[in-house]
């Protein structure tokens, strides 16, 4: 079974490629490697020794689509990850986020409107529930309006699909809001590409511990939580990943109830950023400088994940432990600073 997974070159997509091919099916990645590289095929191939194919194209360019599902009329379905994801850039540069967030994945339901049928999996995030009101957040907790043009992107993307969903009874698809991603498949031959300064917790401990950061700043120490600091769901991106796979077969199988279903992927577990440096200073040995400093505007106090659905429907529970996490964010950094 052939299965498209858009975005397929980036830190997510790279590790689903991974998991899809352990489970037999044939993956054709595309990617415009706006940020990726050709490297990560390779790290793909390593661990799996079975070439996807790859197809360097831009999805904002609606001939392009057009003509990949003239193609590739055969798909069992449509991974779709390909999407710009820094919140503060999305502030800055709103345009380009629904431009290229939104565009894309209108072609794509496009041709599978065409072609009558398809199986579509989002990439969606824990973002769309601004601060919940009560932890852990279920799927049914209200979406809030959203605190960021990346947020309001994943917002958005879900209803375009429920009201695709709605008129067009043969597509099936599921929505994944996903919580925190971290580390890396053991194998450390794929990971999160650093790409300048991160703007996410995880690569800046990381890089902080290789030397390659003076000091973390800790954003803010005084929020109504156990030890001040904010709280989130880390979850292992390859627990992250058979997720996916998990989804994907739930609309292969036809075992969805709607054809429009929507998933928290995390791991039901909070774990507070102070928590997250202690935890990595017992897997890394080694004392992290850090420091404490004012409150990052945007930032939730608390977000983690009630998995309860997507245990039961999907058969599917992360297994990997914060600290297991965090030694494989640690030995990927290493590998790439070697
Ligand atoms: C986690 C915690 C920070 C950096 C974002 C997006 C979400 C998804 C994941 C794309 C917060 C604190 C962070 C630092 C810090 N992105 N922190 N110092 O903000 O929960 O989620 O990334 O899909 O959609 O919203 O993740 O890693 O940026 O922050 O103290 O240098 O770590 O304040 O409490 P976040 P994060």
């Amino acid at each position: 079974m052939k299965i498209l997974v858009t975005g397929g070159l980036g830190f997510i997509g790279s590790h689903v490629v991974v998991e899809l091919q352990n489970e037999g099916f044939e993956v054709i990645i595309i990617d415009n490697l706006s940020n990726s590289s050709e490297k990560v095929k390779d790290g793909i191939v390593s661990i799996t020794d079975t070439q996807p194919v790859f197809e360097n194209l831009d999805l904002r360019n609606k001939e392009s689509v057009q003509d990949f599902f003239k193609r590739h009329n055969d798909l069992s379905g449509v991974i779709h990850f390909a999407a710009s994801k820094a919140v503060g850039e999305s502030v800055e540069n709103p345009l380009l986020y629904y431009e290229n967030n939104l565009n894309t994945l209108i072609y794509l339901l496009q041709e599978q409107q065409k072609i009558g049928k398809g199986n579509f999996i989002f990439s969606s995030s824990c973002t769309v529930y601004g601060q919940a009101d009560e932890m852990p957040i279920t799927e049914a907790n209200s979406v809030k309006p959203a605190e960021s043009p990346y947020g309001n992107t994943k917002q958005i993307g879900e209803e375009i699909i429920r009201d695709t969903c709605k008129v067009s009874k043969n597509i099936n698809a599921i929505a994944l809001r996903y919580f925190n991603p971290i580390g890396s498949h053991d194998s450390a031959k794929i990971g999160e590409l650093p790409i300048g300064v991160p703007q996410n917790l995880i690569p800046y401990i990381t890089q902080t511990a290789a030397g390659l950061r003076e000091q973390l700043s800790v954003f803010g120490d005084d929020y109504p939580t156990p030890d001040g600091t904010c709280i989130r769901d880390y979850i292992h991106v390859v627990d992250l990943a058979k997720a996916h796979v998990a989804a994907l077969k739930r609309l292969i199988e036809k075992k969805n109830k709607n054809n429009y279903e929507v998933y928290n992927i995390g791991t039901g577990t909070g774990s507070s950023v102070l928590e997250v440096i202690n935890a990595f200073e017992k897997v890394s040995k080694q004392k992290l400088n850090y420091k404490i400093v004012d409150r990052r505007e945007g930032d939730v106090i608390s977000a983690y994940a009630d998995t309860t659905k997507a245990n039961k429907e999907l058969g599917w529970k992360a297994e990997t432990s914060l600290e297991d996490a965090l030694a494989s964010a640690w030995k990927w950094e290493q590998k790439i600073r070697g």
